[in-house]
């Protein structure tokens, strides 16, 4: 139907070595290295300010790096940005489609702009309004859209031209659980189809149902590569999380429970909790017994496994912020 645009991405999907920015004198992003194969979904992770959008702009053709190189599809980002552009499909983190037309003008008018006639560009309109379940909402503007049909139909209008590279900076955010899942679906789908996904997210849940590989930023530098399964051995196995009657006891809860973790012990007075990740035969009732000997009382204890939560919270540090007196 249109132009072959798989030749030149046969081995990978995404590479980028050495990859850097500087804005002055401050580094956004510091020596990334990235191998993102053909059919497979790259979650890049990291606080605000960590460096995300900075990559995807840069991957994306929109930025020139400082340092290192990158290919999409095969293509050079600086040197063959054209060829990289007819190749990618991207969503910003904030909306790209116009207000002021309905759902389904947006569709076809970029099926239009991809040299699509106005029959294929209306019947692929309908397809993706479907799929992404904006059937209803197909004939009304835009701009009267609730934020989340508005992700969807940015989604759509990423996909008209069925691009193998998909670049998604945080795809699902303010989305309801519902419709989060339903477009993780039309994800996986697009993946098992053979596009490349480099997708954003603030939430880690999303990270490890779809991602096949995991790059933590931290300021800017890689703080932790890996699957989701590894990361997560990486931090340990079981956790123990207790839930205090008194938030007060925070301190002395991580102290009690300090004799039976194998790393640090993080408490989160704010909710109550205090999670420990326990060295392996570690008895739930000997924590409770000496929870109980601090005179520790609490309302829940329970162990369970390592979550991507866990590995985020003991590789990234807290976001910078600048306090002026
Ligand atoms: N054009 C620019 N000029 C100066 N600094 C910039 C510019 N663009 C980004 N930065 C800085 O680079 C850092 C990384 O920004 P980036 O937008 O990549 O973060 P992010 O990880 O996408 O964050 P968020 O989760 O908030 O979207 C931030 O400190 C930001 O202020
Ligand atoms: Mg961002």
């Amino acid at each position: 139907m249109y132009e072959n645009l798989n030749d030149n991405c046969t081995d990978a999907g995404i590479k980028a070595e050495g990859l850097g920015k500087r804005f002055g004198d401050f580094t956004a992003l510091e020596d990334l290295d990235l191998v993102v194969p053909k059919g497979s979904v790259l979650g890049l992770l990291g606080h605000n300010g960590a460096g995300k959008t900075t990559t995807i702009r840069i991957l994306t053709t929109l930025s020139v790096p400082s340092t290192g190189s990158a290919t999409v599809a095969g293509y050079d980002v600086v040197k063959q940005g054209g060829e990289v552009r007819k190749r990618i499909g991207v969503a910003g983190q904030s909306a790209t489609v116009d207000g002021l037309l309905t759902g389904r003008a947006n569709l076809e008018m970029v099926g239009r702009l991809y040299g699509m006639s106005k029959r294929e560009a209306a019947e692929r309109a309908d397809e993706l309004l479907t799929r992404l379940g904006l059937t209803d909402a197909a004939d009304k503007l835009v701009k009267e859209y609730s934020g989340g049909m508005r992700r969807r139909a940015d989604l759509a209008a990423t996909l008209v031209s069925t691009p193998p590279v998909l670049f998604l900076d945080e795809p699902t955010t303010g989305l309801d659980p519902a419709s989060r899942n339903d477009l993780w679906d039309v994800l996986r789908e697009q993946v098992s189809e053979g596009v490349t996904l480099l997708l954003t997210t603030q939430y880690l849940e999303e990270a490890d149902r779809l991602a096949d590989e995991i790059v933590v930023l931290d300021h800017g530098k890689v703080a932790a590569a890996g699957s989701p399964d590894q990361l997560k051995q990486r931090v340990g196995g079981d956790r123990i999380e207790i839930t205090l009657a008194d938030p007060a006891d925070a301190g002395p809860a991580a102290e009690a429970l300090a004799g039976f973790a194998e790393n640090e012990v993080h408490s989160d007075p704010a909710a109550s909790l205090v999670t420990a990740p326990v060295r392996a035969g570690t008895r739930l009732v000997e924590v409770v017994r000496s929870l109980d000997a601090a005179g520790i009382d609490v309302t829940d204890v329970h162990r369970r496994d390592a979550t991507l939560d866990d590995v985020f919270l003991s590789i990234t540090s807290a976001p910078k912020v600048e306090v002026h007196s």
